[in-house]
């Protein structure tokens, strides 16, 4: 592909209230109608929470701790599901002829989710990271990735992620309705900040998750292996295997900073406050609780 090729800013379309880029919709039914078999595994999030970490972890559970194993492009070991780019992406296309079990990336919230993963009763595990964290990250990832419209400051651009006028819409909404089938042991839900803080607890939930015994031998091969350091030089996690055109690194890295807590680089007293004040109103029927430091 050539990569001096420039994107186009991508349009955002709503699908039942849900913002999503204009060529994703384009394939929604393709989607929708997605065949699921009982043994995929589902790992969800809303965007910039930790997808590729968690991929990562969990291909290398089942490939049973072999880098040597893990060493394609995370996008192809872990497709995209609702993706559909013409340059590099389609999703459906990708898992059809994958061999089972499949790992499954979407950014879906769960009533988006296509009905065949629920019917099949798939694992599922959806990550989540605390709402300011994201909203720098995603600011960094709309400067960097052409397709989005320029997001003007980080105050415009937070303005936009608390009315959810941003790709996958509203963080509250989409954490919410994960939170909501948590109670089923088929999902497993993750927090951004346990696997920051006890990376080897969260490591060792994951694999009982699987049905895999967690030795100590493996659990040391996937921590090494995931670590902030190891997978921002590893070129199969760090996106850049991806043209310029689609990632543009020179202006913010794939794998910027990896910590908890970035936000408050980011936030002035004033916008920090007015966010406080949106999450309470959002937040306030939820039983769900983050930690926006540790
Ligand atoms: P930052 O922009 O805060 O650095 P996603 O994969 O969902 O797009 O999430 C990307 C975010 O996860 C980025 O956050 C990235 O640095 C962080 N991340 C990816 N791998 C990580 C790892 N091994 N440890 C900590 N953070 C990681």
């Amino acid at each position: 592909m050539d990569s001096s090729t420039s994107t186009a800013v991508e349009k955002l379309c709503s699908i039942r209230g849900l913002l999503i880029y204009e060529s994703f919709l384009k394939n929604w039914d393709n989607v929708q109608a997605f065949q699921a078999n009982p043994d995929d595994i589902v790992i969800a999030t809303y965007p910039r929470s930790g997808t590729t970490w968690v991929s990562e972890i969990v291909d290398m559970i089942q490939k049973d701790g072999s880098a040597e194993k893990c060493k394609d492009a995370i996008f192809n070991r872990v497709p995209y599901l609702e993706s559909k780019n013409e340059d590099v992406f389609d999703g459906v296309k990708q898992l059809k002829v994958m061999a089972s079990p499949r790992l499954v990336k979407t950014h879906l919230p769960a009533d988006y989710l296509p009905a065949s993963f629920w019917e099949k009763n798939c694992k599922m595990i959806y990550v989540c990271r605390n709402a300011k964290d994201v909203a720098v990250s995603y600011y960094y990832f709309h400067l960097m990735v052409p397709a989005h419209e320029n997001p003007g400051t980080f105050p415009d651009f937070v303005k936009k992620f608390m009315s959810g006028n941003v790709p996958y819409g509203s963080w509250f909404k989409h954490v919410k309705s994960w939170w909501e089938k948590s109670e089923s042991p088929r999902v497993l839900f993750l927090f951004y900040e346990d696997l920051s803080k006890d990376i080897r607890k969260e490591v060792i939930k994951l694999i009982n998750f699987l049905g895999k015994k967690p030795s100590e031998d493996l659990v040391d091969k996937i921590v090494n292996h995931t670590s902030f350091q190891e997978m921002k030089k590893n070129p199969s996690t760090n996106y850049t295997l991806l043209p310029q055109n689609q990632m543009n690194q020179e202006i913010s890295s794939f794998m910027r900073k990896g910590c908890v807590g970035d936000w408050k680089n980011h936030f002035t007293v004033a916008l920090n406050e007015c966010f406080d004040n949106h999450y309470k109103q959002e937040m306030k029927c939820s039983t769900l609780k983050l930690k926006t430091e540790i």
